[in-house]
C-alpha cells in the first residue's frame, strides 16, 4: 500500500500548511511510477541532480539559493514514468521522494559531485536540475563567528562543476548529458553558448527573475541540442517536466541510431 501526501498549500478551511489532496497530475505520476516500468526508457539508468546546495560558513550558517528542487523532482517522476531506473542526488529540499525513485541526499556541491560520481558508471542519461553553488566559502570555520567587528568580509572560491565533468567522459562511460539554464536575459544565446562550452547534448533554459521560476508550480522552457530547439510553452512543472522526459527520449534514441549506423558503416 503507497500513502502519497498530504501536499501543502491553502486549505479549504482557510489555514495554509499541509493537508492538501496532492494536485491530480501529481498523484497521476506517482501511480504510473510504481506500476511496472514501461516506457521508451524502459532499460535505461537515469541520474539526476536536484535541489539547491548549501555551503557551508560556519557550523550554524551557509549561503544557498532558492530553488526549491520541484523542477528536478518532476523530471525524476517524469523518468521514472518512462520507464526509467531513477536515481536523484537531491540537495535539501522539502519535495516528497517521487515513488519508485532512488534519493541520495547531500548538502553542498563537493558532496553531490562525490554521489554523482560515484552513481555515474553505466548512466544511460544525466540531467543537471540542481542550482548548484558555483561558489563557495574558502576557509567555512569549525566555531560560530562572533559579530567582534562592523563589517565582515567571505572570501568564496568556485566549485567544480558537475554537469562538464560527466559531459567531459569519453566513449561508452559517458551519458547523453542533459543541463539546465537559468538566465534573466539573452536566454537563448546564454544556453546555446553553455550547450557549446560544457558540451552538453542538450539544455533546457528558463527564464528566471525575482517574480519568476523559484518556488512557482510552473515555469516555461526553451530546449536547445546542436541543430535543434522546441519550445515548451508555460505549464505545471509536473507537465513541463514530462514534455521535456519525452523530448530527452526522442534524442537519446536518435543519437544512439545514429551512433550505431556509425559503427555499422
Ligand atoms: N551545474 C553543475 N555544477 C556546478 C554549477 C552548475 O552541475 N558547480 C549545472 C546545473 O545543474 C545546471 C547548469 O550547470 O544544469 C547551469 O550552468 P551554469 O553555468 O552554472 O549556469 P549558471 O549558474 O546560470 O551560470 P552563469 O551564472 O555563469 O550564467
Amino acid at each position: 500500500m503507497h500513502v502519497w501526501g498530504p501536499g501543502e498549500g491553502d486549505q479549504a478551511c482557510g489555514e495554509v500548511g499541509a493537508g492538501r489532496m496532492l494536485e491530480p497530475l501529481q498523484l497521476a505520476g506517482f501511480i504510473a511510477g510504481t506500476l511496472a516500468p514501461s516506457g521508451p526508457l524502459a532499460g535505461k539508468r537515469v541520474l539526476l541532480t536536484a535541489g539547491p546546495t548549501r555551503e557551508r560558513i560556519d557550523p550554524v550558517r551557509f549561503i544557498s539559493n532558492r530553488s526549491s528542487g520541484k523542477m528536478g523532482f518532476a523530471v525524476a517522476a517524469a523518468a521514472r514514468e518512462l520507464g526509467a531506473e531513477v536515481t536523484m542526488v537531491a540537495g535539501p529540499c522539502s519535495c516528497a521522494t517521487p515513488p519508485g525513485v532512488k534519493r541520495i541526499e547531500v548538502e553542498s556541491a563537493a558532496d553531490m559531485l562525490e554521489a554523482v560520481m560515484k552513481q555515474v558508471d553505466g548512466v544511460d542519461i544525466f540531467i543537471a536540475t540542481a542550482a548548484v553553488a558555483d561558489y563557495r566559502p574558502a576557509n567555512p570555520v569549525e566555531s560560530k563567528i562572533k559579530k567582534t567587528s562592523e563589517s565582515m568580509d567571505i572570501k568564496m572560491e568556485r566549485t567544480v562543476d558537475i554537469l562538464a565533468t560527466v559531459a567531459a567522459r569519453v566513449g561508452a562511460q559517458r551519458p547523453f548529458v542533459v543541463g539546465f539554464a537559468a538566465e534573466t536575459d539573452s536566454v537563448e544565446q546564454y544556453a546555446r553558448q553553455k550547450l557549446l562550452k560544457k558540451n552538453l547534448d542538450m539544455i533546457a533554459a528558463n527564464e528566471v527573475g525575482h517574480d519568476k521560476v523559484f518556488e512557482k508550480d510552473d515555469n516555461a522552457l526553451l530546449v536547445l541540442w546542436r541543430d535543434g530547439r522546441r519550445e515548451l510553452p508555460h505549464a505545471s512543472k509536473v507537465t513541463l517536466a514530462r514534455d521535456l522526459v519525452a523530448l530527452i527520449a526522442e534524442r537519446y534514441a536518435e543519437r544512439k541510431s545514429v551512433r550505431l549506423a556509425s559503427i555499422t558503416a
